[in-house]
């Protein structure tokens, strides 16, 4: 079920800073009621909703803006308005990672703890006027980068806002570094944890396969990232492949945390937590022999677990068994090119 909430009290009269104070101060009271009930799918938007940009520019001073067309008329807020925050969708406890990962985790978001004592009583903010967090999980797909940034959030209790590489791109030359910058500024506005997917082209030196205009997009989009990542006050998580070549800006502005392939322990914990009690014959399966199994990530154990059900369910069958399991993570590993023969 999608839920959105659209608040859009504040009028044009009032001064921009108190406006901006005020939707902050809604925001974090609305995101509080989320944590505080427990509610998901809740999706909480303030400022102008999409609706209204058009006839918002329509009016605006230099003309109509033409559907489809790069729309420079759009103050940060408004096209902030574009990416609304949520409640992270899972618990910190459902990843598993190697211990050392894991505490590499847990230390580098301190920050949020401890950001008041460190930054405010002991005025490091003299040294370092915009203290930050930030992160590039790295690593093979489907190895949980996503689900660990949803986790961090959980864990620290903030939102969190995702976008991927895709979404701020813009075929309109400018318009990325202008989206860059307004998520970075929706994400403090909402109190929320970063989350940029598939950040390859931004934070790497080198680009194949493009053509020069969409090289001269990306690299403008860089220098936007750049100057967002200096001002900006939160937590910002990238997640990547692996990337060869670093732009060295980022290499060392960010905390790079390896992602690797489980190992047979962790993919024993994986299966465990794949396996909910309510799945009938769940309880009954051998983990030690699924965990055996390897060459498999995360995710082919979530889609073997519910590819498994469905298929029990489909043929009649009131539960699954070990086989069933061990079939689905065979049929997986055959569907791959280059594999099963
Ligand atoms: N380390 C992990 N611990 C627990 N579950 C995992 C892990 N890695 C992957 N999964 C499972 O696979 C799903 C997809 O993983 P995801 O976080 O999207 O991978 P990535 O972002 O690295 O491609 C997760 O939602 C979870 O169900
Ligand atoms: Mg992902």
């Amino acid at each position: 079920m999608n839920r959105d909430i659209r608040v859009e009290g504040i009028p044009d009269f009032i001064p921009e800073k108190a406006a901006e104070a005020c939707v902050a101060r809604l925001k974090e009271a609305v995101n509080e009621l989320l944590n505080f009930t427990g509610l998901e799918d809740l999706n909480v938007l303030v400022g102008t909703p999409p609706r209204q940009r058009a006839q918002k520019t329509g009016r605006s001073k230099t003309g109509s803006a033409v559907q489809g067309r790069s729309d420079d008329e759009l103050s940060l807020q408004e096209r902030a308005a574009q990416y609304a925050s949520r409640s992270p969708l899972f618990d910190f406890d459902f990843l598993v990672l190697p211990d050392d990962v894991r505490e590499t985790l847990l230390s580098a978001i301190d920050l949020v703890r401890l950001e008041q004592k460190v930054f405010e009583e002991w005025n490091l903010r003299k040294i370092e006027p915009f203290p930050r967090t930030a992160l590039n999980f790295y690593g093979p797909p489907g190895t949980g980068k996503t689900l660990a940034a949803h986790a961090l959030a959980s864990h620290i209790g903030h939102p969190i806002l995702t976008a991927s590489y895709a979404q701020v791109e813009s075929k309109f030359l400018g318009d990325g570094p202008k989206n860059i910058e307004a998520l970075f500024y929706a994400a403090e506005r909402d109190n929320a944890v970063l989350f940029v997917d598939e950040a390859d082209s931004l934070l790497s030196k080198r680009l194949t396969n493009v053509t020069q205009g969409s090289e001269l997009a990306v690299n403008s989009m860089r220098s936007q990232l750049l100057v967002s990542l200096e001002h900006f006050h939160g937590v910002v998580i990238f997640s990547t492949n692996l990337i060869e070549n670093y732009d060295r800006a980022f290499e060392t502005r960010m905390r790079h945390i390896l992602f690797a392939m489980p190992d047979e322990s962790s993919r024993r914990k994986i299966w465990e937590r794949h396996l909910p009690m309510e799945l009938p014959g769940s309880q009954e399966v051998d983990l030690d022999e699924l965990a055996s199994l390897d060459g498999v990530c995360g995710r082919d154990i979530k889609n073997a677990v519910i590819d498994a059900a469905l298929r029990a369910a489909r043929g009649g069958k009131e539960s699954i068994d070990q086989a069933d399991l061990v079939k689905a993570v065979e049929r997986l590993k055959d569907s791959r090119p280059g594999e099963g023969n």
